[in-house]
């Protein structure tokens, strides 16, 4: 038992599958997400102010995480009808920081047994023996977990924050590049300099003045941000 609360996958492992009942459905994580980029992420739980902000942000965001290839799922160790009658309360109650009206069309997790939450190390005793943390997992269309969050109770999560992950992750695989601190798109972007394996010498005289260098093992270069929107929501690598 103690083993079982304590499982954290990692980054760069298959993302554990399991089936689940939700509000959208029977799932088969992360079987029925062939090719999309999928975020799973939980919340301590259902009609708890924290989580309903929450909730309101990710569902106005809905689309826009749509337009990037990526499925989001949400899950709390609340059943399917609490999930249901608080999913129907903000839809037609809540209005907040001018949201209202906001329909979830994501699946929510009904993991009363927490068999979901303990597989994916979402269970931390110190901060709560019985409700979730806040955990998002970034899965890859390959399935593997890319980036991994883990939030406190009581601290909402940054949305345009995840956005910026799920972005910068695929500009990584679609350019082969690295970002730094703060990357948005648009800014430029790191390469491999000539210290990095396989990188030919010449990458780095490049003499077209593409790349900048502010030393021999930090170089950049421009990337547009069109040209890094273009690209965004490919399945491939
Ligand atoms: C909240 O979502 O407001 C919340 C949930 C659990 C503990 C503290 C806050």
């Amino acid at each position: 038992m103690e083993n079982e609360v304590n499982v954290m996958p990692r980054i760069g492992e298959k993302a554990p599958a399991f089936e689940a009942v939700t509000t959208q459905g029977k799932i088969n994580f992360p079987a029925d997400f062939k090719g999309k980029w999928k975020i799973l992420f939980s919340h301590p739980a259902d009609f708890t102010p924290v989580c309903t902000s929450e909730f309101m942000t990710f569902g106005k965001m809905a689309d826009e995480f749509e337009a990037l290839n990526c499925q989001l799922v949400g899950l709390s160790v609340d059943g399917l009808y609490s999930h249901i009658a608080w999913l129907r309360t903000i839809r037609e109650k809540i209005e907040y920081k001018g949201m209202k009206d906001v329909e979830i069309h994501f699946p929510l997790i009904d993991d009363v047994s927490m068999k979901v939450a303990k597989l994916y190390g979402m269970i931390q005793p110190g901060e709560s023996e019985t409700s979730a943390v806040r955990a998002v997992f970034f899965i890859d269309p390959k399935d593997t977990i890319r980036t991994i969050m883990y939030y406190p109770l009581a601290l909402g999560r940054n949305f345009d924050e995840i956005k910026r992950v799920l972005v910068g992750l695929q500009t990584v695989d679609n350019f082969g590049v690295a970002l730094p601190a703060d990357w948005r798109p648009g800014d430029e972007v790191i390469v491999p300099t000539a210290g990095s394996c396989g990188v030919a010498k010449e990458r780095v005289e490049d003499k077209s003045g593409e790349i900048h260098c502010y030393d021999w093992f930090f170089c950049t270069r421009r990337l547009p941000k069109e040209e890094v929107e273009s690209r965004l929501g490919c399945a491939e690598k």
